[in-house]
């Protein structure tokens, strides 16, 4: 069965967004007549597994942790395996929300502490997504998280692909386990790859032979993951067509590379903005 879904959409532009409440998960998003992000064939919308393409929300821990809070967690936390509720609805705009009523008793266990999240995502007037996230502490402690937006960006074929804001950043490389400084003013993914950006200052953007196809705007979101999983993507069960590593890159806007603390009755909201010039 489909977990429930809806759709947004801008009449000035005629842009469109649907979104999975399960995960609150953005599945797609259409700009100036075409879909901008990628969902595997095979992504599970049943609400059984995280879902394999769009946008799903990464909270509170990216990865694995290995200690602290947040060890128990499955990789990239409870955010976007949870089924969100939506508090707020227009044509254009939805907020959803997930506090720890809607977790898993496992969840709850897993990570002790009182939140709310609240998701605010709508279509501007020029037809771009914007997705905010807004974190509050409702304990009586602080806590620690790490949080990101994993957007499967949509492309026609990845030799194509550059991502350009990254040169000179010192980045953490997963595939070789070590850190690099980033020589490349347009990046390109030539095998798998899986880099953690730290601090990025610059507008990030992606072009497909030579034309900018997103700009992805961020604050509070200082980190950037770029992540391609290459010919390991036909290992993965939820990941199809088995060559579909062609047709995406993953430009992820996070708060990763450390942790961020909110105090008790604080919150705090991170965002992204993808515009399609
Ligand atoms: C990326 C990570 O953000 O997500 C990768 O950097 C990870 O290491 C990828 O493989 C996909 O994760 P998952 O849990 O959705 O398969």
């Amino acid at each position: 069965m489909e977990m429930k879904a809806f759709s947004l959409t801008d009449q000035n532009s005629g842009s469109t967004a649907r979104i999975s409440l399960y995960g609150a998960t953005v599945i797609s998003y259409i700009t100036k007549g075409h879909e901008r992000l990628f969902l595997s064939q095979k992504a599970k919308l049943d609400g059984t597994k995280a879902i394999r393409g769009g946008i799903p929300p990464v909270f509170p821990v990216f990865g694995k942790a290995s200690s602290g809070p947040c060890k128990d967690l499955p990789q990239h936390g409870f955010a976007r395996t949870h089924l969100w509720r939506i508090t707020k609805q227009s044509i254009s705009a939805a907020t959803m929300t997930l506090t720890p009523d809607d977790l898993t008793q496992e969840a709850r266990g897993q990570w002790p502490y009182e939140f709310r999240l609240d998701y605010h995502v709508s279509i501007g007037k020029s037809g771009e997504l914007v997705c905010a996230l807004e974190i509050s502490n409702t304990d009586t402690k602080p806590f620690e998280f790490q949080t990101l937006l994993h957007t499967y960006f949509r492309v026609r074929d990845i030799k194509d692909v550059r991502v350009v804001g990254l040169k000179g950043i010192d980045y953490a490389d997963k595939v070789n386990s070590c850190n690099t400084t980033e020589e490349e003013a347009e990046v390109a993914c030539i095998s798998e790859t899986d880099r953690v950006y730290p601090n990025v200052t610059s507008l990030v953007a992606i072009k497909e032979q030579d034309t900018t196809i997103v700009e992805l705007e961020r604050d509070g979101l200082d980190d950037v993951v770029l992540w391609n999983p290459w010919t390991g993507c036909s290992k993965m069960a939820d990941f199809g067509p088995e060559d579909g590593y062609k047709r995406m890159v993953c430009v992820e806007a996070g708060a990763v590379s450390k942790w961020h603390k909110i105090e008790p009755s604080s919150s705090l909201t991170v965002s992204q903005k993808i515009a399609c010039p």
